[in-house]
């Protein structure tokens, strides 16, 4: 295999690079969207503002788990734990990919926050990778475990109608309990408290947030 070492210039620029993608460009997804096969139904007004709303949400959940590892990744000093959250980045994509085209079927738009979030969860990623790698994996699983979480709340609420963005939701939700599942196996410290709470608070504040903006 043809490896070459990676300088922290390189780590930066890589990073820098990742960034502008989520946040600025419309990066690809690998996988077939969920939604495709599903029929499009009409929605109301109603519906669809909320509907829209939620997706916002998902999209920029997603905008902050590709923050989050990249960040991780850029500090990791096992090479297994930096493949592993570039991983997972990339299967990240995917979802984020997905919730954008929804967004744009539901004739609304990402987060103008976008910037804001991406910055603020990659400043998290790099404090918890400065912790070493079990804490780095630690925090996986709690992302992952909380996003999970509020995909059944949002399963919940989204509209009967919308098995568009339920199709997507549904995926996204077993992807992260498999990325929260192989985080722990790969040796995840559990993290102390009062972090999870304050994770939970974060993403509260988000969610409130994206949902109007
Ligand atoms: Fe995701
Ligand atoms: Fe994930």
């Amino acid at each position: 295999m043809n490896t070459r070492h990676l300088t922290s210039f390189d780590r930066w620029i890589d990073s820098a690079q990742r960034a502008l993608e989520t946040v600025a460009g419309d990066p690809p997804a690998v996988r077939r969207n969920p939604a495709a096969s599903q029929p499009d139904i009409v929605l109301d007004d109603a519906e669809r503002r909320h509907a829209a709303g939620l997706m916002r949400i998902n999209h920029v959940g997603e905008v902050c788990a590709q923050a989050l590892y990249v960040g991780q990744a850029s500090v990791a000093r096992d090479a297994r734990t930096r493949e592993h959250l570039l991983h997972a980045a990339q299967e990240e994509t995917d979802h984020l990919a997905w919730c954008a085209d929804r967004l744009r079927e539901l004739d609304s738009r990402p987060s103008l926050l976008n910037p804001v979030w991406y910055a603020g969860a990659y400043a998290i990623g790099l404090a918890a990778g400065l912790r070493g790698d079990g804490w780095n994996l630690g925090f996986v699983v709690e992302t992952e475990r909380q996003v999970e979480a509020h995909i059944d709340e949002h399963l919940e609420s989204l509209p009967p109608a919308d098995v568009r963005s339920r199709a997507i939701l549904e995926i996204m939700k077993d992807d992260e309990a498999r990325h929260a599942d192989t985080a722990e196996a790969a040796g995840a410290r559990r993290l102390p408290m009062p972090i999870p709470q304050l994770m939970a608070a974060a993403s509260k504040v988000m969610k409130t947030v994206a949902y109007r903006i």
